[in-house]
C-alpha cells in the first residue's frame, strides 16, 4: 500500500471515529465540537486559512460553476459533510477524494477557520 493510500486510510479512520463519537449525540455535531480534533485539541484557524486556498479554486463565493459556496459555512455542517464524503454517504468523486486526503487536524483547522468567518457575519 502506498503512502497516499495509508494517509487516506488514516483520514478515513479518523472520520469514522468521529462519526462513531457523534452517533452518541444523535448524529448532530455542534459547532463547538467541530473545531476540535478527536482528541479534543482545538484546530488552528491560521492553518485552516492556509488550507482553504486549495478549496477556493473551485468554491467561489457566488457558487459559480455549480460548486456550492463554502464561505461562512457552519463548522458543524462542514465536519459532517466531510465525514459523509469520506465514508461515501455523499458520492461526489472530487469531494470524496478531497475529504479522504484531509486528516483530523486539518479538518479541525478548517472548521476553526470557518468559525472565525461566522463570527464576522454576526
Ligand atoms: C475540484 C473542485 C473542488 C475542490 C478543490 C474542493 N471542492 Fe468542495 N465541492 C466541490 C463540488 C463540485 C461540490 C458539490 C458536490 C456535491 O454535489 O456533493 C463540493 C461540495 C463541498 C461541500 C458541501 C457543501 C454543501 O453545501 O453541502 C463542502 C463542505 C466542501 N465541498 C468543502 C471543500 C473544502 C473544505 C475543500 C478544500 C479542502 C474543497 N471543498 C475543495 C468541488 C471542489
Amino acid at each position: 500500500m502506498g503512502v497516499l493510500n495509508t494517509v487516506a486510510l488514516a483520514a478515513l479512520c479518523a472520520a469514522l471515529a468521529i462519526s462513531q463519537a457523534l452517533a452518541g449525540d444523535g448524529g448532530e455535531m455542534s459547532d463547538m465540537r467541530a473545531v476540535l480534533t478527536v482528541d479534543g485539541v482545538p484546530g488552528d484557524p491560521e492553518y485552516g486559512e492556509y488550507l482553504v486556498q486549495e478549496c477556493t479554486a473551485c468554491h467561489v463565493a457566488d457558487g459559480a460553476g455549480g460548486v456550492p459556496p463554502i464561505d461562512g459555512i457552519a463548522p458543524g455542517y462542514f465536519r459532517l459533510a466531510m465525514i459523509e464524503y469520506a465514508d461515501g454517504t455523499r458520492e461526489n468523486a472530487v469531494m470524496v477524494s478531497v475529504a479522504r486526503s484531509l486528516g483530523d487536524e486539518e479538518l479541525a483547522a478548517l472548521a476553526a477557520w470557518f468559525a472565525t468567518q461566522q463570527e464576522k457575519q454576526d
